[in-house]
This record gives C-alpha cells, structure tokens and sequence, in this order.
C-alpha cells in the first residue's frame, strides 16, 4: 500500500467509510485531510453500524487515526463520537494536527443564519459550522487545536475575534451573547482533554513515509462538492480533490500516486444544486429505497438518479485517479434498463465538459446509454460470478473513464466486496 489515497468522485456517501475500513487493514495510519463533521462514514460489521464524522473510519480496525491540518473540528462531537466507540467497545488511537482548526459555537450559529437568511438561495449545508469556520481560517480569524492548550493564549485570541462575531450575530437577528470566559473556560477544557493527541501530525507523517510505512488517507465528500472544481456556490468549504491531501495532512505531492476513486453506481446528491441526472420519477425512489438513501449526518433524503460519467470523468482526471472502487452495485438489482449519462446537451450543443457555471449545469439534459438490467449481484464472489449484463455495465464504465475498476462493491458488509 504504502501511500493510498480514497476519494469521492460524485457528490459525497459513495460508500467511502466501507472502502476505508476495508483497505485499512495493511494501514498503520488512516488520515483524514479535510472536511469535518459535515461528513458521515458508515461502516457495517455484522450488527454493528459505525457513523463517523470526524475520526477516520480506520480506527475500527484498530489503526492509527490521524485527523490532519486541513480538517475543521468541533471538539464537542468529537467528544461525543469517541464516547459512542468506547461504548461499543473501540478505543480509538487518535492523533489530531494542532493546526486543524476549531468549529466555535458562533460558527455554527452563523452557518444556521446565513442559511436562514438566503431563504430560496441557501447551499442546504448540514448546518455543522463549516463555511464560517474554513472563513475564518483564510481571513486568519481562526483558532487551531494547538490554541486550545493555552488559556491565555485562547483569551487573547477570542478577545480579538468576538467582537466581530457578536456584531454579526446582531446583523442576523440572533439574541445571542458570546461569554468569552465561558468559551475560552469550555474550549480549554477540550484542550486538555486531547492534548495528549493534538500534535505536528504533517511531521509524523512525513517520517511514516520515510520508514515506509503504510498510510491510507481518507477523503470526504466528493469531488463534486470540491471548492474549486465542485459545483460552486454548492458545495462544501474545502478542497476535495488529490490536491487538498498533500496540503491537508503536510505531505509531499508526489508520494500521492495510488489514488482509489470511489464511484457510487448512480448518482445521489444531498442539499441544494443542480444534479443533471437527477430522477423524479419511480427508478429514483427505487434507487432512494434500495440504497436507503438517507444522510448519514442530517438524515435528509438524498437526491436520486442514474450514474453521471460526465461527473466522474470530472473527478478522475481533476485527481488523476489510477483505480476506481465501484460501490452499491447491488441497489440496480431488479431494474430492467440502466441508465448511464455519457454528455450533455446544453444550449443545444452536446458537451461531455463539466460546464463552470452551475446555472448551466442546471440547463443540462442527460444523454442516455441505456444498459438491459440484471436480477441479482448478490451472490459473487468474483466479476464473472456477476450477472453478464452487471459485467458489461462495469467494462463500460471502465472503458468511459480509460481508468481500470478495481474494486467491486455490493452490499455494506466487508464481505460484500471482491478485487477485480
Ligand atoms: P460515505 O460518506 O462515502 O462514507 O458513504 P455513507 O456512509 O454516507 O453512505 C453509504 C451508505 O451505503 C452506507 O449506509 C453504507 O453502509 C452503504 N454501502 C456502502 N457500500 C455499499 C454497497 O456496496 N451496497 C449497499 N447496498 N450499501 C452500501
Ligand atoms: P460525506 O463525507 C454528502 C453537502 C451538504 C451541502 C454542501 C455544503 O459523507 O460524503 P457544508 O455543511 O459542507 O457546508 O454543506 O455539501 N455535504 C455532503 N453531502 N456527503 C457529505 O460528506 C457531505 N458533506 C457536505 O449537503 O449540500
Ligand atoms: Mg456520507
């Protein structure tokens, strides 16, 4: 393994938290390099469900978690999610970057008003404090995990920071004082219950990959949502992509060669923007129903439709993915024609280019490669145990993005995957 690296390519829960626990096991660390608790990683081991936001999914399996620079944390959930693993007995190994920065209270109250304020024109974010917080991080208004251990430290910063923040609280109609001693009181409180993790994460890191040790990073949501790439204004604060990896956990770019891009095989989307291969109709609730669609961190329905290549092509070449993991393959079960989307018509003009502007995207018209559909993936142990219209659904997709399928993926459980 060495250095792996596990992204999404679509809009997010494409199965990455299944695919990090799977491939942790040869990892000594697993890392996330960005996001926060925006994101939800399920991972099934025979009746026990594991949601995690923020720890990286390789701590199940007993592996070094390493929460790196590029991440936002809110130390409360963090709390709360290292309470339930202990509970169902996971001890989690956990290292934190003392530059990750820290989700405070006023960031979650903005991301709730600015939300609220934008009515009609909201992201549909999960509301946990992201887009303030990576705001404040780039305007240098943030404090990091390593502020956390000094109280006088905290107190100057929050001294600088508030007054700020108080004002655009009032601006948003929110009755809400910022007691300086009371954060800095709590806030220190959570630094010292972690400081024994807070750490030069990039430093160990970089030394893991001297000693060839293995690492697998973990990326969260998808390329799709990516800041830059994704599409904006919809998307999420961070970089999603290959790229945010190297800045997000302090590792050189070039030892970044083995990149695992995770397709979903449909598409599903959660909040607002467009979705071009979005279905209303009963497949989408057969896709929503199947795949119990439903938002690992809000709970909120997901959108539905049929697999974009336009989008993952995106993803890959944006990342220079090398191999891809197919995941849910089994939900297309007992559907009579498959659908793939392998370009656009847009303003009467066929694309197969992810178009910049999201008001274009939204104008949008799939065009269609249509597959006959399969019975059951339920049993295979190995591709050709697949049922042959399965197969050729997969060569295509393989064909489509000259990117070879790795991995194949149907059903939650471990066990519920083979290596092609
Ligand atoms: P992530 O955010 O990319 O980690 O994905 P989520 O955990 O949010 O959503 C993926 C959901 O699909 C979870 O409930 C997983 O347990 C489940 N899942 C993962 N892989 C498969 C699969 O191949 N088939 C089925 N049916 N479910 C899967
Ligand atoms: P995982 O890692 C799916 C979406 C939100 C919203 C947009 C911005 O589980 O794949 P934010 O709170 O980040 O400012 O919201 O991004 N979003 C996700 N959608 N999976 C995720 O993570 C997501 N994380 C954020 O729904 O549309
Ligand atoms: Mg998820």
């Amino acid at each position: 393994m060495a250095v792996q690296v596990v992204l999404g390519t679509q809009w997010g829960d494409e199965g990455k938290g299944k695919i990090v626990d799977y491939l942790s096991k040869n990892a000594d660390y697993v890392v996330r390099f960005q996001g926060g608790n925006n994101a939800g990683h399920t991972i099934k081991i025979k009746n026990d469900v594991y949601k995690l936001h923020i720890i990286p999914s390789g701590v199940i399996s007993g592996k070094i978690g390493v929460i790196g620079n590029g991440c936002v944390i809110d130390p409360e959930i963090l709390s709360d999610e290292i309470k339930q693993l202990k509970q169902k007995k996971i001890h989690p190994n956990l290292l934190i970057s003392n530059r990750a920065h820290i989700i405070m209270p006023y960031h979650k109250l903005l991301d709730g008003a600015e939300e609220k304020y934008l009515a009609q024109g909201k992201i549909g974010t999960t509301k946990r404090g992201i887009g303030p917080c990576y705001s404040d991080k780039i305007a240098r208004n943030g404090i990091r995990a390593g502020d956390l251990l000094s109280k006088e430290k905290l107190i100057k910063k929050l001294e600088r920071i508030l007054p700020i923040k108080q004002q655009l609280l009032k601006i948003y109609g929110i009755d809400h004082v910022l007691d300086k001693n009371m954060i800095a009181n709590t806030y220190h409180a959570y630094g010292k219950k972690f400081k024994d993790f807070i750490t030069d994460t990039h430093d160990l890191l970089q030394d893991a990959i001297i000693d060839g040790k293995n690492i697998l990073f973990e990326g969260a949501q998808g390329a799709m949502l990516d800041v830059d790439y994704g599409t904006y204004p919809y998307a999420t604060s961070s970089h999603v992509i290959a790229g945010g990896a190297a800045i997000g956990a302090g590792v050189p770019p070039k030892v970044l060669s083995d990149l695992v891009g995770i397709v979903k095989a449909y598409t599903t989307r959660v909040g607002e923007g467009p979705m071009p291969t979005e279905l209303h109709d009963t497949v989408g609730q057969y896709l929503q129903k199947n795949g119990h669609e439903f938002g690992t961190t809000t709970s909120r329905p997901r959108r539905c439709g049929w697999l974009d290549l336009v989008v993952v092509r995106h993803a890959c070449r944006l990342s220079g993915i090398s191999k891809i993991a197919l995941t849910k393959l089994d939900v297309l079960d007992g559907i009579d024609t498959v659908k793939i989307c392998v370009g656009y018509e847009m303003k009467n003009k066929m694309i197969d280019i992810f178009p910049f502007d999201s008001d274009d995207v939204a104008l949008c018209k799939p065009i269609y490669k249509e597959f006959k559909g399969w019975d059951k993936t339920t049993k295979a142990a190995s591709f050709t145990d697949l049922p042959q219209q399965a197969q050729e659904y997969i060569l295509f997709i393989q064909e489509y993005l000259k990117t070879p399928i790795w991995l194949v993926s149907f059903g939650p459980e471990r066990n519920q995957t083979f290596m092609v």
